[in-house]
């Protein structure tokens, strides 16, 4: 696909559901008593895998649009399944599924595409084993087995802050003796499952660092709204603050502390971004932004507050390759396990358009030009559907555009995300 740089991006808009949260919304709605409602439900193809596995398993999914309707089998009511449960490409699915299956009295397997079959599952396996779930790996990767049992409470250090091995903890902690089974973080990251849980009516208790739940004997049914998803919303941002003249504004946003580092970042870094009407849906933090262009000066990035910028920061070495001065971030080696090694990719984007960026082990540095980086070529997405968005960013910015490889991945996350770029950019 071609990218054409643009002059400016403008306009009004809301970018689909977050990602984290209907997958949420759709497990807990599994294994909740009764029906579920869901709107303004973020269909992609990783939201889709999810819901193909729920079904799988008995409950009922209606998907209509952005209407998702879940009949839940109850916390103990899902069934056997005869095929492997397929997760595609989505990480969330083959993470917090298991804590789920862990409860159940069958035997599962779980299966990925090549990108998800590279990604270590003994972070989810260890844990469970410990509560006394059998779980089998492929050498610490999918297939994933799970023959579920009676679990016991443990407490669990996460090494590295993991939303998706916290929730799986989360997950099978409802199923585990008496309680509480807990889990605890370095720093913290997303917290969507223990508010969904907390709205649903378990007993949940949150600390600063660590996040105990006890189990019960049922779930109530969702009625819930999914707020906008912030790593949609983040490529958009990110334009309006690069592109001189901009001025944009994108509805019903999800402001989850655990998830605006970017915000945080971009606003130290000069950007010009006003957050109003703030108000919360089913439990989550939302507001419209409004986003005009601003020069950026560098800034870096250390571990405390990589979890809450993880999946923009990719965009944010863009953003620092257009600022003024040098930016680092460190802590970040969770990027080389992500959907590619981000490490590697975000370089490989961006160097060739001119974009002064060296890795290191747990993340990068980018000396920064304030001014549109060359552009040309081609890059590839390798599979990577934030890869494949950051490739489009650069290109919008850049003096000549680029070829972009593998534009389709962004269907795992926002399948409309071509269509709304060009609904706002001036060409
Ligand atoms: C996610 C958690 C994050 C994030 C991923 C979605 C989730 O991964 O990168 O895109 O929905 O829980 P971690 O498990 O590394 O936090």
């Amino acid at each position: 696909m071609r990218i054409e740089p643009a002059s400016a991006v403008e306009g009004d808009i809301a970018v689909p559901g977050d990602k984290s949260i209907s997958h949420r919304a759709l497990l807990l709605g599994a294994i909740a008593d009764g029906e579920s409602e869901i709107d303004r439900f973020g269909a992609s193809k990783d939201t889709l895998s999810t819901a193909a596995a729920v079904r799988a398993l008995g409950a009922e999914v209606e998907v209509e649009g952005d209407r998702v309707r879940v009949s839940g089998a109850g916390l103990r009511g899902l069934g056997e399944v005869a095929a492997p449960l397929d997760c595609g490409n989505a990480g969330t699915l083959m993470r917090l599924l298991p804590g789920i299956l862990a409860g159940q009295s069958g035997r599962y397997e779980l299966v990925g595409d090549d990108s998800l079959s590279s990604r270590p599952m003994e972070r989810i396996a260890d844990p469970l084993r410990a509560m006394g779930a059998l779980v089998e790996t492929a050498d610490g990767h999918a297939p994933v087995v799970v023959e579920g049992g009676t679990l016991r409470p443990i407490r669990w250090e996460l090494p590295v802050a993991s939303a998706q091995v916290k929730s799986c903890v989360l997950l099978a902690g409802l199923y585990a003796g008496e309680g509480p089974t807990v889990a605890v973080e370095p720093h913290p990251s997303r917290d969507h499952t223990e508010r969904m849980l907390e709205a649903m009516g378990a007993r949940v208790r949150r600390g600063p660092k660590e996040v105990a739940v006890w189990p019960g004997e049922r779930l109530r049914p969702l009625a819930t709204t999914v707020p906008a998803d912030f790593s949609s919303a983040a490529p958009f941002v990110l334009a309006a603050t690069l592109l001189a003249g901009s001025k944009l504004r994108l509805h019903g946003v999800g402001l989850n502390p655990t998830r605006t580092g970017f915000l945080a970042v971009l606003e130290r870094m000069g950007a010009r971004i006003a957050v109003f009407n703030r108000h919360s849906a089913a439990g989550e933090p939302v507001g419209d932004l409004e986003v005009e262009a601003a020069e950026l000066v560098a800034t870096s990035i250390g571990p405390a507050e990589v979890p809450a910028l993880l999946d923009e920061l990719p965009l944010f070495a863009l953003a620092a390759g257009m600022a003024r001065g040098d930016s680092v971030v460190t802590g970040a080696q969770e990027l080389r396990v992500k959907e590619s090694d981000r490490v590697e990719t975000v370089k490989d984007v961006l160097r060739p358009l001119g974009i002064h960026i060296e890795t290191r082990h747990d993340g990068f540095r980018v000396r920064g030009v304030p001014s549109r980086p060359r552009g040309g070529g081609v890059v590839d997405a390798r599979g990577d559907h934030r890869i494949a968005m950051l490739g489009a960013m650069a290109g919008l910015v850049s003096r000549e555009g680029v070829e972009l490889r593998g534009a389709e991945t962004v269907a795992v996350s926002f399948p409309d995300f071509f269509p709304m770029l060009d609904s706002v950019a001036t060409r």
